[in-house]
């Protein structure tokens, strides 16, 4: 018998006997990563997704799509003999009745918080080092959907039990969908099966989007994405020995693959410690979703957030035409918000092209200091996006700190417009800062050895 090696060559010479796949098994052994943290934050996303399939395929063994309506007699008490629907009081089951079903329940929705943490934060590094220049411009821009299929997965998500923060986040789905012009109607009935809060069609087909459409749409596009990583190659951070034409970094076997297996087992960790040991949306604390119930102390997902507060922040207009409402409220804050932010995002590549004229390729990456007013409009973007999202939690400062709503829509709708502008220039300014500090010698004095073995103290 021989050793694993020999094993492994075994195995290896089987495969490649019938399906001749060395020469690309050592070329992918041999891809190198570059040696950035900033690297990590897209394969955090991907682990998250891993840990959201394996949860929620937990989860599909115990959870009851369906709207018919039961009487609750599980384990927790204030509850119990009240009327609620089959999908709440299988949600209850999962927390206090199914083995492990509250901590892989919870752990499903601090993955998918996370998730969308860690893609906002890789999207924020594609676009302050400019990876998403040609040829990853394509790359980007799946990206960018799968960043849009993720907020819908999770929205998909967290209406699933049918508690009261559901049902308030499908209520407002709903409207905003009603205020698309002309076809808003139709749209409703449409998705929701008929009128709102809609019966087991609805809900049924909430469920095949949440378990099956569109994990399968971001799991094809991650798919995608990681392949055209494979065959462009990674960007790399300009620096010694780094050109055009090379990756310096480590190789995928074995370091990288260990490397990044450790951060998979971390990224299990810390989520399932979260899951066991932090609550998240109690909905026995909520309750069961009545249309008539419309206020309780729960809060959608954070990246919810920004819509809700594009919501909020638009003024009261509507336009009118003899006599009907052609673009009624919602429609600016759901809808045209959202479709203005993911077409920024889609478009840029193309936007700095035409502004610079630099339709080259790119393998090194810009450090965001060195071009400042990229930099500057990026981060003026994204605090236009914060300052709205932040918006979203005008219910809550007012209940917190006392805060009059009124008074912070104003406050918020101000801080919209004028805190990009001052972010802009602000950066602009820490950027040449830097950039100067980097072509000025350090200041101070230098110690030196002598050739005679003693030393000396040169000033600066
Ligand atoms: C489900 C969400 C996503 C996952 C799982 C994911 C995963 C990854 C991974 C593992 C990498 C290689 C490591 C790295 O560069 O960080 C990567 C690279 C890349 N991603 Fe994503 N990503 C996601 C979303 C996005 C978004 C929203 C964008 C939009 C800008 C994007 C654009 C890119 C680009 C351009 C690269 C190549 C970067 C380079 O070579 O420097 N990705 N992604």
């Amino acid at each position: 018998m021989g050793g694993p090696e020999e094993l492994i060559r075994g195995a290896v010479s089987y495969f490649d006997a019938r399906l001749g796949g060395v020469p690309v098994l050592r070329k992918t052994l041999h891809y190198v990563f570059p040696d950035h943290w900033s690297f990590m934050l897209g394969e955090i996303a991907l682990y998250c997704f891993v840990v959201l399939v394996g949860t929620g395929i937990y989860l599909t063994l115990f959870f009851d799509a369906s709207y018919a309506h039961e009487v609750y007699r599980g384990s927790y008490a204030p509850l119990r003999g009240t009327e609620v629907t089959k999908a709440f009081g299988s949600t209850m089951q999962i927390s206090y009745e199914t083995k492990a079903g509250l901590l892989i329940r919870q752990a499903h929705h601090w993955a998918a918080n996370l998730f969308l943490v860690a893609i906002v934060l890789h999207l924020l590094r594609i676009f302050f080092t400019g990876a998403f220049r040609r040829p990853r411009d394509v790359n980007a821009a799946v990206g960018v959907t799968m960043l849009a299929l993720a907020l819908l997965e999770g929205y998909a998500g967290y209406s699933l039990p049918d508690d009261l923060l559901s049902g308030m986040g499908l209520a407002i789905g709903y409207s905003v969908l009603l205020s698309v012009p002309v076809i808003g109607a139709w749209l409703g009935a449409l998705v929701w099966g008929g009128a709102f809060p809609g019966g087991d069609e609805f809900v049924s087909r909430l469920y095949i989007a949440h378990v099956l459409l569109l994990p399968i749409a971001i799991a094809l596009l991650v798919t995608i994405h990681l392949a055209i990583i494979v065959r462009q190659k990674h960007t790399q951070f300009p620096g010694r020995g780094k050109t055009e034409r090379n990756v310096v970094g480590t190789r995928l076997w074995p370091a990288y693959a260990l490397r990044s297996t450790s951060l998979l087992l971390a990224v299990v960790a810390v989520v399932f410690l979260l899951g066991g040991l932090v609550q998240i949306n109690p909905i026995w604390l909520w309750g069961p979703y009545h249309t008539y119930a419309a206020t309780n102390g729960a809060q959608p997902d954070w990246y919810l957030g920004w819509l809700i507060g594009g919501l909020r922040l638009m003024p009261p207009l509507e336009i009118h035409v003899f006599g009907y409402t052609l673009v009624p409220n919602p429609f600016f804050g759901g809808m045209l918000f959202p479709l203005v932010v993911f077409t920024l995002l889609y478009a840029w590549p193309a936007i700095e092209r035409r502004i610079t004229g630099d339709d080259a390729r790119h393998e090194l990456l810009d450090r965001p200091r060195d071009v400042a007013w990229r930099t500057a409009l990026v981060a003026a973007f994204f605090t236009w996006v914060a300052v709205i999202f932040v918006a979203g939690s005008a219910d809550q400062i007012s209940v917190h700190f006392q805060i009059p709503y009124g008074q912070q829509v104003w406050f918020f709708r101000i801080a919209a417009l004028a805190a990009p502008v001052l972010v802009y220039l602000v950066t602009r300014r820490v950027c040449a800062e830097l950039r100067s500090r980097n072509s000025r010698p350090p200041r101070g004095a230098v110690v030196r050895r002598t050739p005679a073995g003693g030393f000396e103290r040169i000033e600066r």
